[in-house]
């Protein structure tokens, strides 16, 4: 459906636990997660029943996200389910990749198409710190037997970080010219902790995607005019000349691109966010365990959220985006 400006909203991520293996510091603030009770998160029924009154209103894509989705026990089983609904186009998974390697087939069998992969530095070591204890070896395996396996569409994001991994770009970028992947330079989004004055580095932290792309083209020839790899996402698209991947830029600070925002996000504990960066939400957990719940009430409740899609989002927030899944 359309919302009051004239998008037409029908992409719907779900955040399906706020648990996660890894505690990326642009993600979570502090070295804890504050995690929600268990019995807060939305059961796989739950969160299918969301899906579903989404579909009645045209919602026909899916992402799922968390935390870290492959911690969540069942998704595979609740991935199956959606795919089974009619009128799914496109269903795809955002993961830190460190439990990938052996999900892969039954991510294939349960119908993803589609794998963003957290990657923001080669270096084992940067990738210690910026996960707060993660291994980089088994994102790596993960990362290419996803490319290698040719069922699934792989985007590696790459969140650039002033003095953290802004000298590996040129490397980071060098993963497409053999591989059948993208990867996608994003600027980081100061929420959480930068925000409270935890920064990760004391100057801005933020790299523009014309940085990126400039530095970039002094290590390669770029070749601009190349469409993309597929979807309708916020990323514009490059390759190296010669490569066999693609290189994309996503600019949610410099160059906002919400004017071509499709989506809702539902977060683990049921509420529904029609932005990333608002406050409002519509709370659906209780009401949906109540004896009052209907389903028609709720694709009123998400219809009533796609209206309620801010025209604009703005970083006056005080959140982690581990409580609402990237
Ligand atoms: N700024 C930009 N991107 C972020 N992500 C998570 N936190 C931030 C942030 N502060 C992105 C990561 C991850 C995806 C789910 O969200 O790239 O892959």
């Amino acid at each position: 459906m359309q919302d009051s400006f004239g998008r037409r909203v029908h992409a719907l991520r779900i955040s399906v636990t706020d648990r996660c293996n890894m505690r990326c510091s642009y993600c979570v603030s502090g070295d804890l997660l504050k995690l929600k009770p268990a019995g807060h998160l939305l059961s796989l029924d739950e969160i299918e029943t969301v899906v579903r009154a989404s579909m009645r209103l045209g919602f026909d894509s899916f992402r799922f996200t968390g935390g870290e989705p492959l911690v969540r026990e069942g998704v595979l089983e609740l991935i199956g389910r959606v795919a089974a609904l009619e009128g799914v186009q496109r269903l795809s998974l955002s993961t830190n990749g460190s439990l990938l390697h052996k999900h892969l087939p039954a991510l294939a069998a349960a119908g993803v198409r589609s794998l963003n992969i957290s990657l923001d530095t080669l270096d084992p070591g940067r990738f210690r710190a910026i996960t707060r204890g993660g291994e980089l070896a088994p994102v790596l395996d993960g990362i290419e037997a996803a490319a290698a396996d040719g069922r699934f569409r792989v985007k590696l994001n790459v969140v650039m970080l002033r003095g953290f991994n802004d000298d590996e770009i040129a490397d980071l970028a060098a993963l497409t010219l053999t591989r059948a992947l993208s990867v996608r330079f994003i600027e980081y989004m100061p929420f959480g902790a930068w925000q409270r004055g935890e920064g990760i580095a004391d100057v801005n932290p933020v790299i523009s995607v014309d940085e990126a792309r400039t530095r970039l083209r002094s290590n390669f020839p770029l070749d601009q005019d190349v469409g993309g790899p597929g979807g309708d996402g916020p990323a514009t698209y490059v390759k190296i000349c010669g490569a066999r991947g693609f290189v994309g830029f996503i600019s949610p600070v410099l160059a906002p691109f919400c004017e071509r925002c499709n989506r809702l996000r539902l977060t683990a504990d049921g509420e529904i966010k029609s932005c990333l960066l608002t406050d409002d939400r519509s709370r659906l957990r209780d009401w949906m365990r109540s004896p009052v719940f209907s389903f028609s009430e709720l694709v009123s409740r998400i219809r009533e959220a796609v209206v309620a899609k801010p025209e604009k989002h703005n970083y006056s927030r005080n959140f982690d985006m581990s409580t609402v899944g990237g």
